[in-house]
């Protein structure tokens, strides 16, 4: 048996983690911790943790997530997404853990016109962004054992996200404006969840950075058509660009992730975006 700590244990992508697991009932047992049991910025609560917990695989889903509000909790966002993550490689390091942590496309600036690879250049444009990518920093300088994996435009029956934001406005308007000029892909975060747990259960041991998303590309616009159609929702929908859409983050205009490297490791096919968007409404409903 393998022992799991999972982080941000009431997130969107630690619950999808849950429903993934129960395909591995006989090979891995799972902690979940929410924030109120494990706060990572706490490096004692942390330690602690670990020593009580003898865990082989930590997967990190525990994060500042609001874009917008980070320019403002900025303080809040790096102790949380850098030093927490430092935290966590610390206590990887000592208690020979694997560290399993998530990332994002928001550690490129989106001036690329293909898709991003691991080894591209990052540069952050926002607080999230640049908080997310000294988390990364942290955790390549002090673990041996770790997997950075960036991901992009998470969405699920859980949570709050940009599916339950628009079948909710598409409920209650009869008019919506969505950006179309930043271009990236949305991403299933159950099918992130049984990726994850093939690290594990493949017991793959190249380390590193790694991009996983859904495949395709689209517009935040093309996103929320595809909702609507999916879901049978009739709205009109006008694309707009993002300087008529004014926000605290500045966000990449491309950000699309190269899942080269993912899937010769993993020797997986990645699901096309709208077929696993169809798969989350139907579990929505
Ligand atoms: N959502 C996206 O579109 C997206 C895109 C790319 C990458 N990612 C990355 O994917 C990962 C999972 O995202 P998600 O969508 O599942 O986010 P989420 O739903 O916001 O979940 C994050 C969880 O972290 C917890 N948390 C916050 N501060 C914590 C702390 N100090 N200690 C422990 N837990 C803490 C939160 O708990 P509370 O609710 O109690 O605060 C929340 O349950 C994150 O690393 C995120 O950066 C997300």
């Amino acid at each position: 048996m393998l022992n799991i700590l999972v982080t941000g244990g009431n997130g969107q992508l630690a619950r999808c983690i849950k429903d993934a697991s129960s395909k591995y009932p006989n090979a891995l047992t799972f902690s979940f911790r929410s924030s109120s049991e494990l706060n990572i910025a706490d490096i004692a609560a942390v330690h602690k943790e670990f020593e009580m917990g003898g865990y082989h695989y930590c997967i990190n889903t525990a994060a500042y997530t609001n874009v917008d509000g980070a320019e403002q909790d900025t303080e809040l966002a790096h102790m949380i997404n850098h030093r927490g993550a430092k935290n966590l490689a610390i206590a990887c390091d000592t208690y020979n853990t694997v560290l399993i942590h998530i990332s994002t496309d928001f550690v490129f600036d989106g001036t690329q016109n293909v898709p991003y690879t691991e080894m591209d250049p990052t540069n952050a444009l926002g607080t999230y962004g640049s908080s997310k990518l000294m988390g990364e920093q942290a955790i390549a300088s002090i673990c041996k054992k770790y997997f950075i994996i960036r991901t992009s435009w998470l969405y699920s029956e859980y949570g709050s996200n940009f599916l339950k934001s628009m079948l909710q406005y598409g409920r209650e308007r009869e008019e919506l404006s969505v950006v179309f000029d930043q271009i990236g892909t949305p991403t299933y975060a159950m099918d992130l969840a049984e990726v994850l747990l093939l690290f594990i259960q493949d017991k793959v041991a190249d380390y590193g950075v790694y991009h996983y998303s859904n495949e395709g590309v689209a517009s935040w616009y093309d996103f929320a058509k595809a909702i609507f159609d999916i879901n049978g929702i009739s709205v009109q929908l006008n694309p707009i660009r993002s300087d008529a859409y004014p926000r605290p983050a500045k966000r990449p205009s491309y950000s699309v992730l190269d899942k080269t490297k993912i899937k010769k490791t993993l020797q997986i096919d990645i699901p096309y975006w709208q077929d696993s968007l169809i798969k989350a409404s139907k579990a929505l409903k």
